[in-house]
């Protein structure tokens, strides 16, 4: 793992803009891994400045997100598909036809997991964004989810909940359930850039990095690809 250490979170911005920068001018037809949540935020802030700039273009590029909250509308404020239009893809050339995000409406969430499953084979990510909980879940793979899972519905666990509350009217509306790549979906990216600020984070980030390599601690499991960079924050840092 490459561990790269910043001041602060538009320092974690600017570093990782730089990694899918210099991705898509190699490769602009690339399929980029991505999440939603606070820590991705500003390198899409980047990216839509450097399509404004006309220093990079999206329009061949392919998108999959990591996960789906199970039962709310895709259009609710919340959504995940909501998230990507407005902090993202209605900001850039991508053509939305090339964005992909499992359907948590599905009427058969099992069928609409293998589905996603058999379509991120036949596209091979080349970098997954990855944000880190503070229980050091992964998408939304919590402690204790099997190393070889693929893209499966999960029961959120409450410190999620409680830790997403707070872009919800109250912790009730926070859903029970999601759609998420597992982790052996996730290992099969690429390139991995895990992003992380604040001492929140510590813990996870140490576990991650120096800690044994097992399923009580989803992140461990990065330790086992052998292309992964992490950039933190100096708080994110603090227990390394
Ligand atoms: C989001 C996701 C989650 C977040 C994690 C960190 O698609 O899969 O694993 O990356 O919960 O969230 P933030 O970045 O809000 O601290």
């Amino acid at each position: 793992m490459q561990v790269i250490i910043v001041e602060n979170k538009e320092q974690i911005a600017q570093e990782a803009f730089k990694v899918l920068k210099s991705l898509i001018d190699k490769k602009p037809d690339a399929v980029l891994g991505l999440a939603t949540g606070s820590s991705p935020i500003g390198l899409y802030e980047n990216l839509i400045k450097a399509y404004n700039e006309s220093q990079l273009s999206f329009k061949d590029v392919k998108t999959v997100n990591l996960d789906e909250y199970v039962g709310i509308d895709e259009n609710h404020s919340q959504s995940y598909q909501t998230f990507m239009r407005e902090h993202l893809f209605d900001h850039i050339d991508i053509q939305l036809k090339n964005t992909f995000i499992p359907n948590g409406n599905a009427e058969d969430l099992n069928k609409e997991c293998a589905r996603y499953e058999s379509m991120l084979e036949s596209m091979h990510v080349d970098l997954q964004v990855l944000g880190i909980g503070s229980n050091a879940h992964i998408g939304f793979n919590e402690p204790n989810t099997p190393f070889n899972s693929t893209t499966h519905v999960v029961n959120l666990a409450q410190q999620t909940r409680e830790d997403n509350a707070r872009f919800f009217d109250s912790i009730d509306e926070v859903p029970k359930q999601a759609i998420t790549m597992g982790i052996s979906s996730i290992l099969k990216a690429k390139k991995i850039l895990l992003l992380a600020s604040s001492i929140d984070k510590a813990n996870a980030i140490k576990q991650m990095i120096q800690g044994p390599i097992n399923e009580q601690v989803p992140a461990s499991v990065l330790q086992n690809h052998d292309d992964v960079v992490v950039i933190i924050d100096k708080d994110a840092a603090s227990e390394l």
